[in-house]
């Protein structure tokens, strides 16, 4: 049961590949919330994933979006205004894609075109989705957008590869429309920095149990999960977080500020 803090607000969340999704999780608390929004992808996620089963629980419908299209985005903005009956108060981007990745391309031999579609569709996407809203005046004052990231932007994780410069762009690309953005329409941009979480795009991440057990050792609170990363959203999305923008805002039960803590340095410890 939510205590209905986002009630009479409309938004879009992208990213709900299936239940592991960050994005589903956030749907959910949404609506539990009191919120009514559409739901959206790529065509091709939208084919293999289970995203009906999610927009029936939360009454809501489904609109296709590749991110990487400019026409699919201002579609994606029209429809979602014209079927919630007005402007937005809130947008989820939750969207990471890396073929070099995928095809397990070592970071010191990447393939450049791929590299060019990672940042298309995991950082430029969020300026387009924000361009597109603005231009055609689709969100309301004091909306809030959020888009998701994680730490690698701003230290060396190795295994994350070119993805650290997707998110560096990223976040920067929140500071700077959060900005123009907040300026002309007092509209909200941040971003997320989410502990490593066990997803579809988590897991597709070289060593990823091992990433997941070392940032548990290390984080004083552990790693916040998908749900608590759900409530954290839910809170920049409703009015008691009005004042915050152009923030990376770290959701990582301490980890970003832990130098290394007690349990890390015993594993060290020479025999
Ligand atoms: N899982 C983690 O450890 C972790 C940690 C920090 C941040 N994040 C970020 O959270 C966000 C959500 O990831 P997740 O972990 O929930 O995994 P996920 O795989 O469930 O979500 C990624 C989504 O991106 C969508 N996507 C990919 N290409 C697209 C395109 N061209 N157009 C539209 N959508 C497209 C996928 O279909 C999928 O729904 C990503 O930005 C990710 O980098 C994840």
């Amino acid at each position: 049961m939510g205590n209905n803090i986002l009630k009479g607000k409309k938004g879009i969340i992208f990213g709900a590949l299936d239940e592991r999704s960050i994005a589903w999780k956030v749907a959910e608390k949404c609506h539990e919330e009191g919120a009514t929004f559409v739901l959206t992808n790529a065509p091709i996620a939208l084919r293999m994933g289970t995203i009906n089963q999610l927009a029936e629980a939360t009454n809501s419908i489904v609109i296709p979006c590749d991110v990487s299209l400019d026409e699919d985005m201002k579609t994606l903005v029209e429809q979602a205004t014209e079927k919630l009956g007005g402007k937005l108060d809130f947008v989820l981007h939750s969207v990471g894609m890396s073929l070099n990745v995928r095809k397990k391309n070592p970071y010191t031999d990447l393939n450049y075109d791929y590299m060019h579609k990672t940042l298309d569709i995991s950082a430029i996407s969020f300026h387009r989705l924000l361009q597109t809203c603005y231009n055609m005046d689709a969100l309301n004052e004091w909306a809030s957008v959020v888009g998701l990231t994680y730490i690698a932007g701003q230290r060396v994780f190795p295994d994350y590869n070119e993805m650290a410069e997707a998110k560096s762009m990223l976040e920067s690309i929140a500071r700077s429309m959060g900005y123009h953005y907040g300026k002309a329409k007092k509209v909200r941009v941040n971003t997320i920095s989410q502990s490593p979480t066990m997803t579809s795009a988590g897991s597709g991440i070289g060593g990823f149990d091992s990433f997941l057990a070392y940032a548990q050792h290390m984080s004083p609170l552990g790693n916040a999960s998908a749900d608590d990363c759900a409530n954290y959203c839910v809170s920049l999305f409703s009015d008691y977080t009005r004042m915050v923008t152009m923030q990376n805002l770290f959701h990582d039960g301490g980890f970003s500020y832990t130098g290394v803590s007690r349990e890390v340095m015993d594993m060290m410890k020479p025999e």
